[in-house]
């Protein structure tokens, strides 16, 4: 059976043209991984599948699939009607990584849309591999070392700044994380470890801070290192969570949006 692969950008995205059958049967997966791991992102177009084919694949790819949702399938939607925690989902309009808070951030997700806005709703992807091999050879030297404090709290701040006292409690309950701000992976690559929840750069003044993730953020998401996705009914989308950031670009909550996530569990610790 066919399987083609064609860079989407010259920094990060592949699309492959395949069938279902094909990525089921899991004879490419070791091959998939690879361009995941170099690209940040793979699409396939027009390949209908339905949600245990979608949880089969992932299977295929990842040595442990999440269990969130049912039976694999997360509905992601900023519909509450669909998914009780659609609040919480609006922070997905920002840039961000999937799990940063965990032992084992995750190690990325399989997407497919069930339904889709009329307007809005794309979904962007940063590499934050390639942002960190063009950084200058002074400013690798100068954030080598440096540590950022994420915490799920920070998140909430750019979904409802004027956030509650009792939210506030409820969400640092979850407690923060110190992580390096590159993550050197056991290939040997590194890449910025950024997004909604880092809070503050360890040893920095406030305003020093806010300032430098500010630049970072703005950085790695320059149009050289972002893939923009139109989504099509029929499209399977996964990404490395690990190397890449992501958001939603917005549209109407009462749009009906859903698409379908699968979660690819952490295979590697942040060192
Ligand atoms: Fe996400």
């Amino acid at each position: 059976m066919t399987f083609e692969t064609h860079g989407l950008t010259p920094r990060i995205a592949t699309e492959i043209r395949t069938d279902a059958e094909t990525l089921v049967s899991g004879q490419h997966a070791k091959q998939i991984r690879e361009i995941l791991e170099q690209r940040g992102v793979v699409i396939f177009r027009d390949l209908d599948i339905d949600d245990p084919q979608q949880v089969a694949i992932a299977k295929t790819l990842g040595n442990t699939v999440a269990s969130e949702g049912e039976g694999g399938i997360y509905k992601v939607t900023l519909d509450p009607n669909l998914n009780a925690r659609a609040d919480y989902l609006k922070g997905s309009l920002m840039w961000h990584s999937d799990g940063a808070l965990q032992q084992y951030p995750n190690l990325g997700a399989l997407l497919r849309p069930i339904r889709l806005s009329s307007e809005g709703g794309d979904t962007e992807f940063c590499s934050t591999y390639a942002a960190y091999d063009d950084l200058s050879d002074e400013d690798k030297a100068t954030y080598e070392d440096l540590r950022v404090v994420h915490s799920v709290e920070r998140s909430q701040y750019y979904v409802r700044p004027e956030l509650p006292y009792e939210e506030i409690k409820m969400w640092q309950q979850t407690p923060p994380r110190s992580l390096p701000l590159v993550w050197t992976h056991k290939s040997g690559r590194k890449s910025l470890l950024l997004g909604a929840t880092a809070d503050y750069v360890e040893g920095y003044s406030v305003e020093a801070s806010r300032a430098l993730l500010a630049k970072l953020r703005d950085w790695s998401t320059q149009p050289q290192y972002v893939y923009r996705h139109k989504w099509q009914l029929g499209d399977l989308l996964i990404w490395d969570n690990t190397g890449a950031m992501h958001r939603a670009l917005p549209y109407p909550e009462d749009s009906g949006r859903l698409l379908h996530r699968t979660i690819l569990e952490g295979e590697e610790p942040v060192m």
